[in-house]
């Protein structure tokens, strides 16, 4: 019996040993993964990626701070969140829309967002700097005509920056009368990528052509407005083109000097393009008003009128709400308005 016993506490402890030490080789809690992550690849799940972009360069502050002074940050309508305005007015319906393609989102935006680093970047997708490259750069067909746009680095911008499609739409020699029934009838007030290259206008009579610029920008807006930055008033992510220098407003011409290489020839050549609209705006307004189709605040006068009063009142919009005073394309700004004259004269 004793030796039974004895037998048995050996066994006893030779099995307890065996099962503590089988505990011992078990894994403890696991320490962080290192900076490459769990799977050791830079950049997949760890932070190696990360701190590409979060360093002490001070890039992100820089597109922030400007980004925050600009109108996109400031200019408050991203409170425009049904579906009809969602797709430009706020991040998550541009967003929506680039997927669907459609013209409007399915429901209004909740929490709306104006436009901000995660519209135009894949801010957070592959978490590597990567993510800088754009949430679109397809080229654009605009909604009023199907034609297209595509200027590079500027692509995301023109989705937005498009006229919107006027109910009705004037279209030359049709001939005949058209009812409009609301004031605010019109292109909308961003038009200028169409009218960089050309398109979208009433284009009654003839002589359309485009200016330089059309052809000669390969990232189009991207290189006026994002030029060098002045402040946290021009370029950069401002998007802004002018800033107050001495009390007065100048243009920044950091991303015009490769081309135009005289500034003062420049600054003349902007002052009399912008003198020559602003005189033909102001020629083809008063016919219009004249004609009692637009009234003193510059909406349409909701009623029946010729097709070419419609197209008049479209092209001072047009002309008006695009705002670069010609610097976008003189020639084409210039003839829709001349043409619109001419053809109400
Ligand atoms: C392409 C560059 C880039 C990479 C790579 C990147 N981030 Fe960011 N991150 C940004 C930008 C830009 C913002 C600012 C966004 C904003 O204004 O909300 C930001 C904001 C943040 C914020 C502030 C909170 C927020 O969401 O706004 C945190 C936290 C953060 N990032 C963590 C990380 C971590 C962790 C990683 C890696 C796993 C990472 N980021 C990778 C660009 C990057
Ligand atoms: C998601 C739509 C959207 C995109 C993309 C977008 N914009 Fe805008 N942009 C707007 C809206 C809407 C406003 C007016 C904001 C407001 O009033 O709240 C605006 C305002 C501006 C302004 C200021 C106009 C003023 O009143 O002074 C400039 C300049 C501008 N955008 C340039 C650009 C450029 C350049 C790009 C491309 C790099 C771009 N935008 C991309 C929708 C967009
Ligand atoms: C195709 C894109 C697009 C759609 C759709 C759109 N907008 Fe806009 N809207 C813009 C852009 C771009 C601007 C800024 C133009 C600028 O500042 O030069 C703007 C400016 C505005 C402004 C400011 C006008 C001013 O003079 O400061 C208001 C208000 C506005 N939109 C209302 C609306 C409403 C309401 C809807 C829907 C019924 C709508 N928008 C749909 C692109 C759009
Ligand atoms: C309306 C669209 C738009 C918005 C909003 C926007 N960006 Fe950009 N961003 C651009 C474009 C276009 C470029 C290319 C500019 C160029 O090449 O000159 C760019 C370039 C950059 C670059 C340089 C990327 C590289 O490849 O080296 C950084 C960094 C950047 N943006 C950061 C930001 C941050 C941070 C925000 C938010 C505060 C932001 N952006 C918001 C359009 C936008
Ligand atoms: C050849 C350079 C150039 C290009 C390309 C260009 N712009 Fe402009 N833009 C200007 C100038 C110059 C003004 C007028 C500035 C002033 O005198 O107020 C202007 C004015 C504007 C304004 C009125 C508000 C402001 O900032 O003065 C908007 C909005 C605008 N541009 C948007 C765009 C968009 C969107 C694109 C691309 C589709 C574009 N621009 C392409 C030079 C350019
Ligand atoms: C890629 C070259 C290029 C860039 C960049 C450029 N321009 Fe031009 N621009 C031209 C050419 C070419 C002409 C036609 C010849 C001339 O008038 O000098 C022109 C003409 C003009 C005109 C006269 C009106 C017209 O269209 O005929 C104005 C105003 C103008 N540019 C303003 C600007 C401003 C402001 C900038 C910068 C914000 C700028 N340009 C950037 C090439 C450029």
């Amino acid at each position: 019996m004793k030796r039974f016993n004895l037998l048995a506490l050996m066994m006893a402890i030779f099995i307890g040993s065996a099962i503590i030490f089988a505990g011992c080789t078990k894994e403890g809690p696991q320490g962080p993964p290192g900076k490459d992550g769990e799977d050791g690849v830079d950049g997949e799940d760890g932070t190696a990626g990360c701190i590409e972009c979060h360093d002490d360069s001070q890039t992100i502050f820089a597109a922030e701070n400007q980004w925050a002074a600009s109108v996109h940050a400031t200019g408050g309508n991203f409170e425009r969140n049904g579906t009809d305005c969602a797709p430009c007015h706020t991040s998550q319906g541009f967003l929506e829309v680039i997927e669907t393609g459609a013209m409007e989102t399915e429901a209004p935006i909740s929490n709306p967002n104006p436009q901000n680093c995660y519209t135009c970047h894949n801010i957070h997708d592959t978490y590597t700097p990567e993510d800088w490259s754009f949430t679109t750069s397809a080229p654009v067909e605009f909604w009023i005509n199907g034609d297209g746009y595509d200027m590079g680095k500027s692509n995301v911008c023109a989705g937005c920056h498009q006229p919107r499609v006027p109910d009705p739409l004037p279209t030359p020699g049709q001939g005949g009368n058209v009812t409009i029934n609301s004031p605010y009838w019109g292109p909308h007030h961003g038009p200028q990528a169409a009218m960089l290259v050309g398109t979208g206008g009433y284009e009654v009579g003839s002589g359309y052509d485009n200016s330089a610029h059309t052809n000669a920008l390969e990232n189009g807006c991207v290189t006026c407005h994002m030029a060098e930055p002045y402040g946290t008033q021009a370029g950069g992510h401002t998007m802004g083109m002018t800033y107050a220098y001495h009390g007065h407003g100048v243009v920044n011409k950091a991303g015009c000097t490769a081309c135009h290489t005289d500034p003062d020839a420049l600054d003349a050549k902007i002052e009399s393009t912008k003198e020559d609209i602003d005189e033909k705006l102001a020629e083809l307004r008063s016919k219009l008003l004249e004609r009692g189709v637009l009234d003193s605040s510059d909406h349409v006068v909701p009623g029946e009128m010729s097709m070419d009063e419609a197209g008049g009142v479209f092209n001072y919009l047009y002309v008006m709400e695009d705002r670069s005073g010609g610097s976008h394309n003189f020639n084409y700004a210039f003839s829709l308005l001349n043409n619109s004259l001419e053809s109400l004269n």
